[in-house]
């Protein structure tokens, strides 16, 4: 009968632990993922006891002071803040999301921090998005035209046609959907995944384009859309409340409608 097991040296080890200073009141532990690639070592889980006092609201606030603080060792990426840039997706409690969004107090007991799922990792929290980077750019995420710009003023659009823009312009990239859904864990090098296909319908209807039937081509085969099984842990996990799998399902419909 087949076994499946990870790799040897792939299974999470635990970690040290580290406790609040004496005399903290409001105490919260953080058990975080640590995966140091040139040690040779197993990932191990750390677990840092901190005080609530010390630091602002957010999960991501508990890891820059736990960086800054207790572990200089300890790697992520952020940048914004505000849930604007994307970088600090990770999964927090089980859920694909933004750390500088996620309220600790959403959380009764221990959190529990892993980096996004099924994505080759650099260190610790920081996922390789070379290959959803690669994807991104497949779609040419630009405008397209093949006729000449108009003169004297830019190509317009109408409120109604810039309204239907709306649920997508919002996406940061931030990969929670994708890393979220299981078909694009077994087929992420042919499957564009929820993202990327949100992006892709983006251009599609946008009106300013010319190269809808190009694009539409381009995602009309048995991977790059149609791996797309509806499962909806995209929408679920998005942390900006937008809806990949509708944009799926509208792409897979012009699709549909081209042949009739
Ligand atoms: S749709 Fe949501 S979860 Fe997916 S990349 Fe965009 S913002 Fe992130
Ligand atoms: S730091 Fe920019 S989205 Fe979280």
């Amino acid at each position: 009968m087949a076994e499946f097991t990870l790799p040897k040296n792939s299974k999470i080890k635990p970690g040290k632990t580290i406790s609040a200073a004496n005399g903290a009141t409001r105490k919260k532990k953080f058990s975080i993922y640590r995966w140091e690639p040139d040690s040779g070592k197993n990932p191990r889980l750390d677990t840092y006891e901190v005080n609530l006092d010390n630091f602002g609201p957010m999960v991501l606030d508990a890891m820059i002071y736990i960086k800054n603080e207790i572990d200089s060792t300890l790697t992520f990426r952020r940048s914004c803040r505000e849930g604007i840039c994307g970088s600090c997706a990770m999964n927090i409690g089980g859920t694909n999301t933004l750390a500088c969004t996620k309220s600790i107090s959403e959380f009764n007991g221990d959190i529990t921090i892993y980096p996004l799922p099924h994505m080759p990792v650099v260190k610790d929290l920081v996922p390789d998005l070379t290959n959803f980077y690669k994807q991104y750019a497949s779609i040419k995420p630009w405008l397209q035209t093949k006729t000449a710009a108009p003169k004297n003023t830019e190509r317009l659009q109408s409120k109604e046609d810039r309204e239907k823009l709306d649920g997508m312009y919002e996406c940061i990239l931030c990969a929670s959907c994708s890393t979220s859904c299981p078909s694009y864990w077994w087929n992420s090098k042919r499957y564009l995944g929820p993202a990327i296909l949100l992006q892709a319908y983006r251009w599609i209807v946008d009106s300013r384009d010319e190269a809808t039937t190009e694009r539409l081509n381009k995602l009309e085969d048995s991977f790059s859309l149609y791996r797309c099984h509806t499962i909806m842990n995209c929408t679920n996990t998005c942390p900006k409340g937008l809806n990949p799998a509708k944009m799926i399902a509208e792409i897979k419909k012009l699709l549909v409608s081209r042949l009739t």
